[in-house]
């Protein structure tokens, strides 16, 4: 078997981000190893029908994030990468400054020092300088900021598409090999002579119309 993944998931609002992230893993049979803020908690209950015995039963294994002492928590504990999905602000600033105050800053601290790959799925709007200077930090010492900002070029249909779209990007980084979104497979010659292999479906309903100006 592979190596853990370990996948946090942050009080920011897009917990869904992780749960997806744990159930493509589990349908992919990689390993994950989970760690859940106290705040992450707080945002199943808002915005999801999950409780968190619903999220933990995806992982294969469950750490408290206030031991410190878990597995995770050493550079010797060996792992494939960590994705923090989604990454708050708090635990970003955390991150950036290696104030290691739980097991999600820990481990993620941990995967920087031994040179292993850190995906931070970093959600807040706006940004102000001081967000993008953790970014930045972060970035600097190895970090993957990799917010999740929808693209539309597959044309998604479906909320669950533009999230599986974002999670895709982050299995990228850390090399799972997976099939959730269409990928951009060219333009300009390759159509112009029919060779898509990803033909670009025309959209099934026309836009709605935009309202008059008066
Ligand atoms: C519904 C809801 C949505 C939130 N969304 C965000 C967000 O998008 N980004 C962020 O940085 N914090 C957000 N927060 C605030 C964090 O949950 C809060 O700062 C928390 O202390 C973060 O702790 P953690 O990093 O340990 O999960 C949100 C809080 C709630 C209740």
């Amino acid at each position: 078997m592979s190596q853990p993944l370990i996948v946090a998931i942050t009080g920011a609002t897009g917990v869904i981000y992780g749960v997806e992230l744990l159930r493509v893993l589990k349908a992919l049979d990689q390993p994950t190893h989970l760690i859940l803020s106290e705040a992450a908690g707080l945002n199943f209950a808002i915005e999801t029908p999950y409780t968190l015995e619903d999220v933990r039963a995806l992982a294969d294994v469950v750490y408290n994030n206030k031991d410190v002492g878990a597995a995770v928590a050493s550079g010797s504990f060996r792992t494939r990468g960590m994705i923090v999905a989604p990454c708050t602000i708090k635990t970003l600033s955390a991150i950036a400054n290696s104030f290691t105050y739980n097991l999600v800053v820990r481990a993620a601290d941990v995967q920087l020092k031994e040179g292993r790959k850190l995906v931070l799925m970093v959600r807040e709007t706006p940004l102000h300088k001081g967000h993008l200077e953790l970014m930045t930090r972060a970035a600097d010492c190895g970090a993957v900021i990799l917010p999740p900002m929808p693209a539309f070029y597959h044309q998604p249909k479906t909320i669950m598409d533009l999230i599986h779209q974002s999670i895709g990007k982050a299995l990228d980084q850390v090399g799972v090999e997976h099939d959730l979104f269409r990928r951009w497979s060219g333009h300009g010659k390759a159509a112009a002579q029919g060779q898509h292999t990803q033909a670009v479906q025309p959209a099934q309903a026309a836009p709605p119309a935009l309202p008059s100006k008066h």
